[in-house]
């Protein structure tokens, strides 16, 4: 640098040394003002870290004087949001079911609740998309053993099916045919043949009309005269092809013979009312709503 010292003829300021076509740049102190920002900001800096949490260490950070947290902020919105679903909740646990249902910010708001909900209590034995498992009904479909309108639907969680916590859990049983020597082997084949005739299944057409008035006489009451079901029974149609336990031969005479007994908690003792209802409007949503 020395070598190209050179001092500008018309300021008397040296120059830096660099030249560009003849044109030079003088070596000017830097402007005041933009030393004291510069220092303000040094200034500014030492004070943040000390104040504010700043710098990270092996295994924390350092905290600074006034111990800030934007976990408590965070702490704080959720909080602040928890307050503004207390208030939606509220309306919910007030409105008639038909209301939220038809409402868009109660339904939004319920349909969202009801499928967390859902996922954390129903699913393990609905399945994640309550798709349902042998002995547990799909609820996306419309066929309901219990009733599809929301109010049955509602009734149907809050008091549970079969239970011994609730008494007004729905309650039938169907008579082990077998198992109770209501009827014999034969006759129970005979009518599981009239049922596999009755969901349009391949059956030995000899059996099922000698398992027709078997039917009548021992099933109609409550699975309707053509086995299409009852749901003040609970009692499943048996004429098409949707099964709660399964609709070949052989699962029919086991069902026949020593009957089921599905049983599923009341959930208005284990969820508060919100909930149950958020529950119901989901439910009801899934497809096969009535
Ligand atoms: C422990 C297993 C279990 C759990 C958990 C469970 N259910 Fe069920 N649910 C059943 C069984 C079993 C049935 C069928 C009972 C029967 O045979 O009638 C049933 C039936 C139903 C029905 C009636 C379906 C129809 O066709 O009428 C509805 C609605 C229902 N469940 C909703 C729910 C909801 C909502 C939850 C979560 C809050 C839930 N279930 C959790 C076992 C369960
Ligand atoms: C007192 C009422 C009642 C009578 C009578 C009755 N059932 Fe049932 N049946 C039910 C109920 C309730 C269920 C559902 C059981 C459950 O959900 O666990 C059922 C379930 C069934 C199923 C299972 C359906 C499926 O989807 O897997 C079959 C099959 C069946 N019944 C056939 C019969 C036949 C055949 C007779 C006559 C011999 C008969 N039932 C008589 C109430 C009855």
């Amino acid at each position: 640098m020395s070598d190209h010292r050179h001092v500008d003829e018309f300021t008397g300021i040296e120059t830096t040394g660099h030249e560009w076509d003849g044109i030079r740049e003088l070596d000017n102190p830097l402007p005041r003002w933009w030393q004291w920002v510069f220092w303000a900001c040094v200034v500014w800096s030492v004070g943040y870290w000390i104040v504010y949490p700043a710098w990270p260490l092996v295994s924390s950070h350092t905290k600074g004087v006034i111990g800030y947290s934007s976990r408590a902020e965070v702490a704080q919105e959720i909080k602040t949001a928890t307050a503004g679903m207390a208030d939606q909740l509220e309306r919910v646990r007030k409105a008639p079911l038909e209301q939220i249902r038809t409402e868009a910010s109660l339904r939004e708001f319920s349909l969202a609740g009801g499928r967390s909900a859902f996922n954390v209590n129903c699913s393990q034995c609905h399945g994640s998309g309550a798709q349902g498992f042998k002995g547990f009904p799909n609820l996306n479909d419309d066929e309901w053993i219990w009733g599809g309108t929301i109010d049955a639907i509602f009734r149907t969680i809050t008091h549970g099916i079969r239970n011994t916590e609730d008494e007004n859990a729905h309650q039938s049983d169907m008579p082990a045919f077998g198992r109770d020597g209501i009827l014999t082997k034969a006759e129970i084949s005979d009518v599981a043949e009239y049922v596999l005739s009755l969901s349009g299944q391949a059956a030995d057409s000899a059996a099922a009309a000698r398992g027709k008035p078997l039917f009548t006489d021992n099933c109609t009451a409550c699975h309707g005269d053509t086995g299409g079901g009852n749901a003040e029974f609970g009692a499943p149609a048996l004429n098409n092809d949707i099964w709660l336990y399964g609709g070949d031969k052989q699962t029919l005479v086991e069902t026949i013979t020593n009957s089921r007994r599905g049983v599923m908690p009341a959930w208005g003792r284990h969820l508060d009312e919100a909930t149950v209802k958020q529950l119901a409007i989901y439910v009801h949503s899934l497809g096969g709503g009535k």
